[in-house]
């Protein structure tokens, strides 16, 4: 369990004074963080540090209040030059944890020459506040709100949602989840904290990005970061509000900050973020395949990378007539899709599903469709994104565009265009963030929309993979493109999401040479190759599934 009463406790202070209660005084950043060994039940490596950090609420009316960041840091391995900040992305991944498996990486990455300091931002984890976002007591209350419905069950369809009575079942849905995301949004802003809701988003976390370096390197400092996935909003966001304050940033995995800013991204036009999605997808299987059995258990002995798509269809296709014919089976295909999905981000998973998780899958499903009745189900995850927090909702949804009257009809005929027309296999899958943005309460009380073309004091790494299943090249190159010669595009020949997902020497040594001497590659475009000594599948490397990938229409 979440310690939802430590939150309520907090949040409940910080509101007091938010009020005015407790004195009144104008909120200023910290000057000066105090680090000390980190909280013992976060279980993490005794190398990092950690700290707290308090910024105003509202950068434009200090008298609302403050909030209080935790911060973590690993110290720089050689003589200090300054500090590197990072965002993991999500939004709503915990920096602090997430420094605990990265640290060794950025610290090699960056010549061991600065501290690496991660935070959470507002509205994520349990130690800032405000903290993760609750909109229920619990994951029953959760599951007893959306019973029966998409959000639990995911949706079901085949192939690139073309059938008939497939959208028909759909689309029968879109009152009750239209009904279900306003209860949920009113909820939201009646919970405890929802009165913070408006304090969190990415312009206000630029900020406190911002005073975090005044602190740490000096007023006024050249800020470097590196940003990951929704990173690199934030990322994106800063340079252009603080292009002064711009050292040595690094963008990798990279959203379109102009389409985030500009477009409804409930709507059909955000699909293109799964533009790369189904070549990942054909990764796995080409992998699988040349795997065989021994490697990857979805594959049977002599079977081709189509044979092996065949038959993670025949599943899907299994699973979603099973649902059809009873709305209660344990196992949907929406929710192996939306799995699916997960596992597309980091090809070094891809052994362990398919040796583990994929099994139990076949044994579910088989026993829902009659094949043996015997096994009761072992794997009970359900459709993603089913935690506690809806802090990716949060600030996804706070910095979006305002509403445009887009309706739960017209999110769900985007789904359908999007399976259609650029993801056959994730066009469907449900629930996730952007689909609450047009019910969700409030927006940020400040949002950053533009330009991003502004003079930088310094120029950037841009950093996106051949295959991303959900920040497709297109988007480093378009935030590349917009800065001109102030972006360097470097493009990882591999899968999954952003250049974390595959290890390779070539990315670390442009990061390094940046990082330690402010050198960067020459030419419109480096292209840097997965080291083939990593096995995605044993025996089989990123170069090997390039070769044998089909050039097919799934
Ligand atoms: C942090 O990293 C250490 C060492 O790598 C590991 O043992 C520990 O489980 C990690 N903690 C968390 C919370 O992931
Ligand atoms: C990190 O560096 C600081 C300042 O030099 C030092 O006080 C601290 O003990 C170091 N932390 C660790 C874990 O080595
Ligand atoms: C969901 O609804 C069914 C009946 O439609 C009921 O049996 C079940 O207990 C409900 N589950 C939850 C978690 O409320
Ligand atoms: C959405 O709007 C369209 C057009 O006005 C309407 O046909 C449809 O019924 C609406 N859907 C919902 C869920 O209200
Ligand atoms: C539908 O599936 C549920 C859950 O497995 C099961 O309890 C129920 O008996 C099934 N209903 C029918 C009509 O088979
Ligand atoms: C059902 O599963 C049990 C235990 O796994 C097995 O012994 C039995 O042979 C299976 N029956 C059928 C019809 O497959
Ligand atoms: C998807 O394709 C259909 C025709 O198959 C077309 O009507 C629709 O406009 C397309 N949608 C997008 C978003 O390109
Ligand atoms: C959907 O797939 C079918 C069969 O592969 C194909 O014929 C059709 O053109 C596809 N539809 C769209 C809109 O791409
Ligand atoms: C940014 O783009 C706008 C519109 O395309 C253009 O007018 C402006 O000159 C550009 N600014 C810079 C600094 O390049
Ligand atoms: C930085 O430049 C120095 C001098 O040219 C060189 O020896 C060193 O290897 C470079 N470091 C990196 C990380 O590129
Ligand atoms: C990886 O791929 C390359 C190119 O096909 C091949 O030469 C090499 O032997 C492979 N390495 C390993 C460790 O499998």
């Amino acid at each position: 369990m979440k310690p939802l009463h430590a939150l309520f406790y907090a949040a409940t202070l910080l509101f007091e004074s938010a009020l005015g209660l407790r004195g009144g005084t104008a909120a200023q950043p910290d000057t000066t963080v105090q680090w000390s060994a980190c909280d013992p039940s976060l279980g993490l490596d005794p190398m990092l540090q950690c700290g707290f950090f308090k910024v105003p609420l509202d950068y434009h009316n200090r008298f609302i209040g403050s909030a209080q960041l935790a911060l973590v840091k690993a110290n720089a391995t050689q003589k200090r030059r300054g500090t590197v900040f990072m965002n993991p992305g999500g939004p709503g991944v915990s920096g602090v944890t997430d420094l605990n498996g990265t640290s060794a990486l950025l610290l090699d990455q960056t010549g061991g020459y600065y501290d690496i300091v991660s935070w959470d931002p507002r509205g994520v984890g349990s130690l800032t506040v405000p903290g993760d976002v609750f909109c229920f007591d619990s994951l029953e209350d959760i599951q007893a709100f959306f019973n029966g419905t998409i959000e639990l069950q995911g949706i079901e369809m085949t192939g690139n949602f073309t059938d008939a009575a497939d959208i028909q079942a759909l689309l029968a849905q879109a009152g009750t989840m239209q009904q279900k995301y306003e209860g949920l949004a009113q909820r939201c802003w009646q919970y405890s904290d929802g009165k913070y809701l408006q304090y969190i988003g990415t312009a206000a976390t630029a900020r406190d990005l911002a005073a975090l370096a005044d602190a740490l390197d000096g007023p006024g400092s050249p800020v470097n970061y590196i940003g990951l996935s929704y990173g690199t909003i934030l990322g994106s966001w800063f340079i252009n509000m603080f292009p002064e304050r711009v050292g040595h940033v690094v963008l990798d995995g990279v959203v379109d900050p102009i389409k985030f800013g500009t477009e409804d991204i409930a709507l059909s036009g955000w699909g293109m973020q799964l533009s790369d999605a189904d070549r990942v997808y054909e990764a796995l299987f080409t992998g699988c395949a040349l795997a065989g059995p021994e490697g990857c258990s979805i594959a049977s002995a002599g079977q081709t990378p189509l044979d092996v798509n065949q038959d993670i269809q025949a599943l899907l296709q299994a699973a979603h007539d099973a649902a059809r014919a009873n709305a209660s089976v344990p196992t949907t295909s929406g929710q192996i899709r939306s799995l699916l999905r997960e596992v597309m981000y980091s090809p070094n998973s891809w052994g362990l599903f398919a040796n583990t998780v994929w099994p139990q899958l076949v044994q579910e499903v088989q026993a829902e469709t009659g094949g043996n009745m015997t096994r009761r189900s072992t794997l009970r995850k359900p459709a993603e994104n089913l935690g506690v927090p809806y802090s990716a909702e949060a600030i996804i949804c706070g910095d979006s565009k305002d509403p445009t009257g887009a309706n739960m009809t017209d999110v769900f005929n985007g789904i359908i265009a999007t399976s259609n027309n650029i993801s056959a296999m994730f066009g469907a899958a449900w629930p996730f963030a952007t689909y609450y943005c047009p019910f969700w309460p409030i927006r940020a009380v400040e949002r950053y929309e533009g330009p991003f073309n502004k003079s930088i004091a310094h120029s950037i790494l841009v950093i996106g993979n051949t295959f991303d299943p959900a920040t497709p090249f297109s988007g480093a190159k378009a935030v590349a493109d917009e800065l001109g010669n102030h972006a360097i595009l470097v493009r990882l020949n591999g899968f999954g999401h952003t250049s974390q997902a595959e290890p390779s020497a070539c990315i670390s040594d442009i990061i390094r040479a940046y990082m330690v001497n402010g050198t960067l590659p020459q030419g419109d475009e480096t292209v840097c190759e997965v080291d083939e000594d990593f096995e995605v599948f044993s025996g089989v490397n990123t170069s090997d599934i390039f070769r044998n990938m089909p050039a097919i229409d799934i």
